[in-house]
């Protein structure tokens, strides 16, 4: 993901006590966003004490509309740097790092009826979602379980609101196995949120004897921090001091070492490097479990160094 461009942010919204929406827009005329596939995301590259923290948010804005891009960012409990920023330091007018959108989570079109469920923050992908699934004639309908984030606070959900497909849970949890036993044949099922909402619904769907194929899932993983480790890429002759508070990929990427990634969050296999040396303590879910034995390769947008040292062949 070396093809970053300036974007300018245009507006700050604060949707609830710990969600924010950005908008975004071309900080430079001669190059425009582009259109996007719904489910896209971007990496938002924020400057911060001697690096740069870059992170994957979906892209929540309608696909069709590339004059401007908005994103909605939880701030974190524990933030590396990102959500942080973006709740305490980025203003209107600032400029930051944007990836061209990428697209890991498309919806199955041929599919009889969309359900989506989204825990919290999880909504994102699926803004984006709603204006083509209408605009065929689909048949959805979303559910958001989220006690503070309401779903009616994002602008990109309100053509929606009235059509009675869209339904919030606050308190209560939703019934999944009913949830899914009444929906007809050919149903398609989009997860987004906490990893222990997505194995209860896997739970539910086999229960019911679904087919896995027809359950899709986001999982919104951003770098966890860690112990901080020496990295080198052997082909670039280049020795890096990896930080507590950066990832892998990043402290590469500072160094100038170029490494191709998309999701930023160990799920999509493109950022994978061969190790030479060292021992890695993998965080991914892409690797097998052999793979992970073999500790012949890392995915270094998340994961890091349980020696070290880790030899990369790069
Ligand atoms: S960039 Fe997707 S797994 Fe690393």
């Amino acid at each position: 993901m070396s093809r970053f461009m300036k974007a300018r942010v245009a507006a700050v919204d604060q949707l609830s006590s710990s969600v924010r929406r950005l908008t975004l827009v071309p900080a430079d005329e001669a190059s425009p966003f582009t259109p996007f596939s719904p489910g896209s995301h971007v990496v938002l590259g924020i400057p911060g004490e001697g690096r740069v923290c870059r992170n994957a948010y979906s892209l929540i804005s309608p696909p069709d509309d590339p004059s401007q891009y908005c994103i909605a960012v939880r701030r974190q409990p524990v933030s590396r740097g990102g959500s942080e920023a973006i709740h305490s330091r980025v203003k209107v007018g600032d400029e930051l790092e944007l990836s061209p959108p990428a697209n890991l989570f498309l919806p199955h079109w041929q599919a009889r009826h969309h359900l989506m469920l989204a825990g919290g923050i999880g909504i994102t992908p699926f803004l984006s979602y709603l204006p083509e699934l209408e605009r065929r004639g689909a048949s959805w309908e979303l559910h958001l379980r989220s006690q503070d984030l309401d779903v009616a606070r994002f602008p990109e959900a309100a053509p929606y609101l009235a059509s009675g497909n869209i339904t919030q849970h606050r308190l209560e949890r939703p019934n999944l196995k009913a949830l899914l036993a009444r929906q007809p044949a050919g149903t398609h099922v989009y997860l987004c949120g906490p990893q222990a909402m997505i194995d209860a619904v896997k739970d539910a769907a086999r229960e019911l004897h679904w087919s896995l194929a027809r359950i899709h899932h986001e999982v919104f993983a951003a770098p966890e921090p860690g112990t901080p480790f020496m990295a080198v890429a052997r082909g670039s002759g280049v020795e890096v001091a990896v930080g507590a508070q950066e990832s892998l990929l990043e402290a590469l990427e500072r160094s100038g070492v170029e490494v191709t990634s998309l999701c930023r969050g160990g799920v999509c296999g493109q950022c994978r490097v061969e190790m030479l040396e060292g021992e890695a303590e993998h965080r991914d879910a892409f690797l097998d479990e052999q793979e992970r034995a073999s500790q012949r390769c890392v995915m270094p947008c998340v994961s890091r160094a349980r020696s070290q040292r880790l030899v990369l062949d790069l």
